[in-house]
């Protein structure tokens, strides 16, 4: 049974211990006790409860202690070694999102007893690495690359595989065919192209490709190992995460670089994603081998993370993105995190001059909230502030409120910028509030309204 939090006061109604002294036996679940009941700290009814979630700790991060100690240290089980890449040094992604862990690039080789596939290949700064590693597994001959997905990071050493093996087929969908003859000028003879569902049979594997479309691009698909079920999933559940491990072994840290992934890579293609979770839940799933991070050895974790970030739920949550030149702004912002904090909503501000960009992306993963503050600069959004609101606008967070502080005398201008560069945001846009030089007290007023108002909307998440 589940734990139920009150938003009010914080008091957590445990179903295993009931509220005796509220007329609830212990062992009765929050969805089963008397719509009049209250909450025996603050008195605010049920209404005012939410689902407290389990949050997974570091208690409960797993080593795997199930796999055969024969098998190799990169063997995901018989005959299916991990031959990607291990970019330690990689600091941004797309020359956007900040990687403090790094990032991998993951690449397969499944040998059946009658042919071998190499599925997905890695960045071509890191072909080496590839190239080692399929030596090391002395192959006789390749005779498949599988690509997923065609972005660089994945398809970019093909050519080089190629050379070295000139009989292997590129496998792939149409549409990625299309994408790899353009980015990589690969020969049209190259090719074997698949339909969605079709399987391919290395004798005694079977690979079965399921299109998972915007998964990150309109071409990617999945490839599902049938006899091991193993999903590779390219950069569908990835995570930034360079390491020596082969799967997970810490399950916190792995979700949480994997939210860093989702929140860049997916989060605008959340229905789209929904679609593809439904379809690879119909298949069986020991293990998912994404192209990014280590492999899943409980597939469950993920694909569970995934459908709390894509569902319509919301933390009571405000981020308040936020630029101060002189202090003014920083005031407001001060206020707000101090309200906020009282009415016991989770509230982080981020001073965009030192903020870590992804960090502020996790965060909009499921933020009920999202304030910019800004001052005026030349009549104007200060441009920080222009960068975090339109990332937003492209990563189109789930966030149910946005609006606006700042600080200066030209406030119309600024709210007319803000409102169209959120288009894409499907918020309900609080009414701003902008102050004429430093906050004093004549303003409180108007700011305290503001923020009594986005306090009873969280009230409603
Ligand atoms: Fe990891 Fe969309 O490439």
């Amino acid at each position: 049974m589940k734990k139920y939090i009150c938003i009010v006061c914080g008091y957590i109604y445990d179903p295993q211990i009931g509220d005796p002294d509220g007329g609830i036996a212990p062992g009765t679940a929050f969805e089963d006790i008397p719509e009049d009941w209250r909450c025996p700290i603050c008195g605010v009814g049920k209404e005012d409860f939410e689902l407290q979630e389990e949050k997974i700790t570091l208690k409960e991060t797993k080593k795997d202690t199930s796999r055969d100690s024969k098998l190799a240290y990169n063997e995901i089980v018989k005959n299916v070694f991990s031959v990607g890449s291990q970019d330690w040094d990689r600091k941004l992604f797309d020359e956007l999102i900040p990687l403090p862990d790094g990032t991998s690039y993951n690449a397969f080789i499944v040998k059946g007893s009658q042919k071998t596939a190499l599925i997905d290949t890695v960045d071509p700064e890191k072909v080496d690495d590839l190239i080692d590693n399929i030596y090391d597994l002395e192959l006789d001959s390749l005779d498949y690359i599988i690509s997923n997905h065609a972005e660089q990071d994945h398809s970019g050493a093909i050519p080089m595989i190629i050379d070295l093996f000139p009989d292997a087929k590129v496998v792939t969908n149409a549409k990625c065919k299309q994408y790899l003859i353009d980015l990589l000028e690969l020969e049209e003879e190259a090719f074997i192209v698949i339909e969605d569902g079709e399987k391919l049979s290395l004798g005694d594997k079977t690979l079965e490709f399921i299109l998972t479309p915007w998964v990150h691009w309109p071409e990617t698909m999945s490839t599902y190992l049938v006899e091991d079920k193993i999903l590779f999933s390219c950069d569908f559940f990835g995570s930034h995460r360079a390491t020596s491990s082969l799967f997970v072994y810490d399950e916190y840290k792995v979700v949480e670089d994997a939210k860093r992934y989702y929140a860049e890579i997916m989060m605008p293609f959340r229905n789209h994603i929904s679609k593809n979770i439904q379809k690879i839940e119909q298949k069986e799933i020991k293990f998912i081998a994404p192209s990014h991070g280590p492999v899943y050895n409980r597939p469950q974790l993920i694909i569970d993370a995934y459908k709390d970030w894509i569902s319509p739920r919301v933390d009571n949550k405000i981020l308040i993105p936020y630029i101060s030149m002189h202090g003014s702004t920083a005031l407001l912002v001060d206020y707000l995190v101090k309200r906020f904090t009282e009415a016991q909503i989770k509230v982080i501000p981020f001073n965009l001059t030192k903020t870590d960009i992804g960090q502020l992306a996790i965060e909009m993963v499921d933020a009920a909230t999202v304030i910019f503050g800004t001052p005026v600069v030349l009549g104007g959004v200060h441009p920080q502030v222009i960068y975090a609101a339109y990332l937003a606008n492209m990563l189109r967070p789930k966030v149910r409120y946005a609006s606006f502080v700042g600080s200066s005398g030209w406030g119309g201008k600024v709210i007319n910028q803000f409102q169209s560069i959120l288009n894409n945001v499907k918020a309900e846009i609080v009414d701003p509030v902008f102050v004429r030089g430093i906050p004093k007290d004549k303003d409180l007023d108007e700011i305290d309204v503001f923020v009594d108002k986005i306090i009873e909307l969280h009230k409603k998440l």
